[in-house]
């Protein structure tokens, strides 16, 4: 017979949950789910060693034990502290926590450019959410950010170093899931950063991941860098037969055009599964893929505006409602705006969508 799992008693932020011994804090607080769970830059539960760098993550531990009650006289990382029975935990509920969070996004902002109007991550950024939560509206470093000499990650990856806050997450992804990593973190403290090596191109078939789990705009997929802003695309959720991955994916659509292929994610942002380079990259056309249907965005995400799930297509078509007449008073918006121009394949451009490519379609029609 299977020995019965041994469970633990643990509170956080005055909510009781029975859990498996050896539970951290954070997977605790995401078996209960909303406002509860701390905010991680770092962990990522599919990454082994992951967590612990960042910081986000801190929480008041108010009771140790049932065996020892006495509170923990730090704040912790609820991504690397195990449970104990009897625990209590301050998340939310603790003002210690959110100005010791108040002062880990600004730390994390020191450096990070304020480019969000023009980064691709902007609209799924995990940074952007903590700034919206947790920023000011001011700094108070006055040294010049740091800058870096520019690092070329293959044909597919843009890294922007200034962007990234050492999280190590794409340096476990490209150890984990490939065998010749060819790019970790070089250098400490204020030098440190993501490198490849000799500047080696990255040409594992599984190393586009990296783009996923960073959680800012470090890494970008060249792809779709600048193709379009990620809200007023549609993510539908599709698979395909491939012989290295599962091939189950989320498009991101505009109109007819798949311009990003990316994996799924789960609620805490997480990759359901790793998918290959050939189908995030190569596969761009509708007919590459069986679409099942769109994919689910929390409401609270900018990405959820314009998104509609469980819609109905009405049977009627417009000229049917207007008994037989054609909308004739309704403008073709292609007629008058280039940026609109049908003649324009966005995924089909190589490299970034500028006013040039629209210049040129102009000057040639
Ligand atoms: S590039 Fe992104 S995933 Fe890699 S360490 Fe920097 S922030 Fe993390
Ligand atoms: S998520 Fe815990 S330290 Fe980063």
């Amino acid at each position: 017979m299977a020995e019965a799992v041994k469970t633990v008693k643990v509170t956080i932020d005055n909510i009781t949950v029975d859990v498996p011994v050896g539970t951290t804090i954070l997977q605790a607080a995401r078996m209960i789910g909303g406002d509860v769970v701390p905010p991680a830059m770092c962990y990522y539960s599919k990454l082994q060693g992951s967590g612990g760098k960042c910081r986000t993550c801190l929480v008041e531990v108010s009771k140790g034990s049932e065996a020892d009650p006495r509170p923990m006289p730090k704040l912790v990382a609820s991504c690397r502290t195990g449970v104990m029975d009897g625990m209590e935990v301050k998340n939310m509920t603790s003002p210690k926590v959110e100005d010791a969070r108040n002062g880990v996004v600004e730390f994390l902002l020191l450096n990070h450019p304020l480019d969000c109007p023009v980064c691709d991550q902007a609209g799924e950024c995990h940074l952007q959410d903590l700034g919206y939560q947790h920023g000011k509206q001011g700094t108070r470093y006055e040294f010049k950010r740091r800058t870096f000499e520019k690092h070329d990650l293959g044909p597919y990856i843009q890294l922007h170093m200034t962007r990234c806050i050492l999280c190590y997450r794409c340096v476990f992804t490209a150890d984990q899931l490939t065998d010749k990593r060819s790019h970790g973190i070089l250098s400490r403290g204020d030098h440190a950063e993501i490198a490849t090596y000799i500047e080696k191109s990255l040409d594992n078939n599984f190393i586009g991941n990296v783009i996923d789990v960073c959680p800012v705009g470090a890494l970008t997929d060249k792809t779709f860098r600048f193709k379009n802003r990620v809200w007023f695309t549609k993510p539908v959720n599709a698979h395909r037969e491939c012989k290295c991955c599962s091939g189950k994916v989320t498009l991101w659509q505009r109109g007819e055009e798949v311009l990003r292929v990316t994996a799924r994610k789960d609620q805490w942002g997480e990759v359901e599964e790793w998918i290959c380079n050939e189908c995030r990259f190569e596969k761009k056309k509708t007919t590459d893929w069986t679409i099942e249907g769109p994919t689910h965005v929390s409401r609270h995400s900018v990405i959820s505006q314009g998104h509609y799930e469980n819609t109905i297509k009405p049977k009627e078509t417009f000229t049917a409602v207007h008994g037989g007449r054609n909308p004739q008073l309704l403008m073709d918006i292609h007629s008058v705006s280039e940026v609109n121009d049908p003649s324009i394949d966005l995924s089909q451009i190589n490299g970034p969508a500028t006013s040039d490519v629209y210049n040129h379609s102009t000057k040639q029609a």
